[in-house]
Order: structure tokens, then sequence, then C-alpha cells
């Protein structure tokens, strides 16, 4: 009966720690997608395409303020080695439609993102 009781206690106690170790994880405190897209563009696309809608080097085109069709049709082609340029195929490889989708989206609204984020 005593270990009965026991085990009781520490499968309780267990359980707290799955429970609240969850509820910090971001399965169940999901994030908005705009805010996801936006850190993504902050966070990742940012460093080559800038901060703002003025193209920082030669190579990196200006996104900011482009078609929202364009850039989801390019950045899958990206994605899906249609269109092949290392540094982009590599940048967009891990991305699902969704995403991609709610990037275009992001960046058809955008101007610059120092203040977005
Ligand atoms: C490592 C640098 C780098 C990163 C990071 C990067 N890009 Fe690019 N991107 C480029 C370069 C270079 C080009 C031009 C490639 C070409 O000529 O095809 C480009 C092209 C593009 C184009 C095509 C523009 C056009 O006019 O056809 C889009 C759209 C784009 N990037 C979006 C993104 C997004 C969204 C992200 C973040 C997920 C991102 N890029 C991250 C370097 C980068």
């Amino acid at each position: 009966m005593k270990e009965r009781i026991l085990s009781c206690i520490v499968v309780v106690y267990l359980l707290g720690f799955v429970i609240f170790g969850l509820s910090g994880c971001s399965v169940l405190s999901k994030k908005p997608d705009t805010e996801v897209a936006a850190n993504t563009a902050y966070y990742v696309c940012s460093g080559c395409h800038g901060l703002e809608n003025v193209r920082v080097n030669f190579m990196t085109p200006n996104i900011m303020g482009q078609k929202k069709g364009y850039l989801v049709a390019t950045l899958r082609d990206y994605r899906d080695h249609k269109r092949i340029e290392p540094l982009m195929n590599g940048a967009v490889a891990n991305l699902s439609d969704q995403e991609i989708e709610n990037l275009a989206a992001y960046y058809a609204k955008a101007q610059g993102m120092r203040d977005e984020r």
C-alpha cells in the first residue's frame, strides 16, 4: 500500500514537470504567423537584403513592397531548386508553403523593418 501511494506521488510529480514544461514550449504557446514571418525576415533575410527598401549591395535585389504572388512563386522556385542561386537556395531550403506565404505577405507590405518587428 505504501508503495502505491509513493508511486502515485512520483507520477503526479512527473506529470507536473511534463505539463509545466510543455506550457513553455512553442507547440502550446504558438506565436501568430505575422510575428514569426517578421522575425524570420529580420533575423534571416535582412542579413543580405537589408533593413530598408534600399539596395544594400550589387547582388541582392530589393524585395520590400514586391508583389506577393511574385514573392511566393520565386521563393518556392528557390526552395525547389527551379531557380538556382546557392545563397537563396540555402536561405529558404527549410520553409514550408505556409511559411513562404506568410513571408511573402510580410514583404509585400513592408517598406522598412527597423520598428516593425
Ligand atoms: C545569404 C544571403 C541571402 C539571404 C540570407 C537571403 N537572400 Fe534572398 N537573395 C539573395 C541574393 C544574392 C539574391 C539574388 C539571387 C538571384 O539573382 O537569383 C536574392 C534574391 C531573392 C529574391 C528574388 C528577387 C527577385 O527580384 O527576383 C527574393 C524574393 C528573396 N531573395 C527573398 C528572400 C527572403 C524572403 C529571405 C529570407 C528567408 C532571403 N531572401 C534571404 C541573398 C540572400
